[in-house]
């Protein structure tokens, strides 16, 4: 059975205080996560050690780096290894997030380098695929998206393949308001499922969860997660408020 993932992505938000008091707030409140469900927060770096201390241990919760680097070390300052997260105790980064595409111009290749260091170490890459405005409207996101899949992905092996987690979000929709309808979300994910199928079977394709991201709130994460091929969402504004985060997680399918 596929994991069913709320994963928060802080960004380049909050005060370490205030994140104290977030992670203090969220652990408060009822949430129930069975075995195949988790919770990831991929906060800045800075705080990976208070929220390796607040969360260690708690079953099914995770922390995640937003971004990494692809060397192993190395005169590369201001930058982190996937083994320096892993070693204080981060086993998931974030990979390719359209901010990170747009404002940091990474490219597909050094994607494909970055996705193959953070597998290398045994760390599992949450994979952010997604496209801008101008191909929605021209009906040809499909494409898009396989194109930025093909590109950083298929090099991996079927064993590899199947410890990524995808996140799917269109780029129009992020931080905007604008969600892709459940219906939207649905088919593109479905078609991402069917691209991994073709490469590299159904049964590997099956077992990787792709999340939906953009605007994904506690009034749509039900709808939304309800659809068969969305194992849950990348939640970006709506991570930093406790109600609303507490909500999309009790909105993931069990
Ligand atoms: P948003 O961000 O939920 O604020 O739209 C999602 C993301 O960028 O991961």
């Amino acid at each position: 059975m596929r994991k069913q993932i709320a994963a928060a992505n802080w960004k380049m938000n909050l005060s370490h205080h205030e994140a104290d008091s977030l992670l203090d707030q969220l652990l408060a409140t009822e949430y129930h996560l069975s075995s195949n469900q988790a919770v990831i927060f991929a906060v800045p770096a800075i705080y990976i050690p208070l929220a390796v201390q607040k969360l260690n241990g708690k079953p099914n919760i995770f922390i995640a780096a937003q971004n990494c680097h692809q060397k192993a070390n190395g005169a590369y300052t201001g930058e982190i290894a996937a083994s320096m997260f892993a070693s204080v105790g981060v086993h998931h980064i974030i990979l390719g997030h359209s901010e990170r595409r747009e404002y940091f111009a990474e490219s597909d290749s050094e994607l494909a380098e970055k996705t193959e260091a953070v597998l290398a170490i045994g760390s599992t890459p949450i994979f952010c695929c997604g496209e801008p405005l101008s191909i929605r409207e021209a009906g040809t996101q499909n494409s898009f998206v396989e194109a930025q899949l093909k590109n950083a992905l298929f090099q991996i092996s079927a064993d590899q393949i199947v410890k990524v987690v995808i996140a799917y979000e269109p780029i129009w929709a992020i931080g905007t308001g604008k969600t892709a309808t459940s219906e939207q979300a649905q088919e593109i994910h479905a078609y991402i499922r069917s691209v991994f199928a073709a490469h590299y079977g159904q049964n590997i394709a099956d077992q990787i969860s792709i999340l939906y991201g953009g605007s994904v709130k506690a009034s749509n994460s039900k709808e939304i997660f309800s659809q068969p091929d969305v194992d849950g969402g990348l939640v970006g504004g709506a991570s930093l408020i406790v109600t609303e985060f507490a909500a999309i997680i009790n909105a993931l399918k069990s």
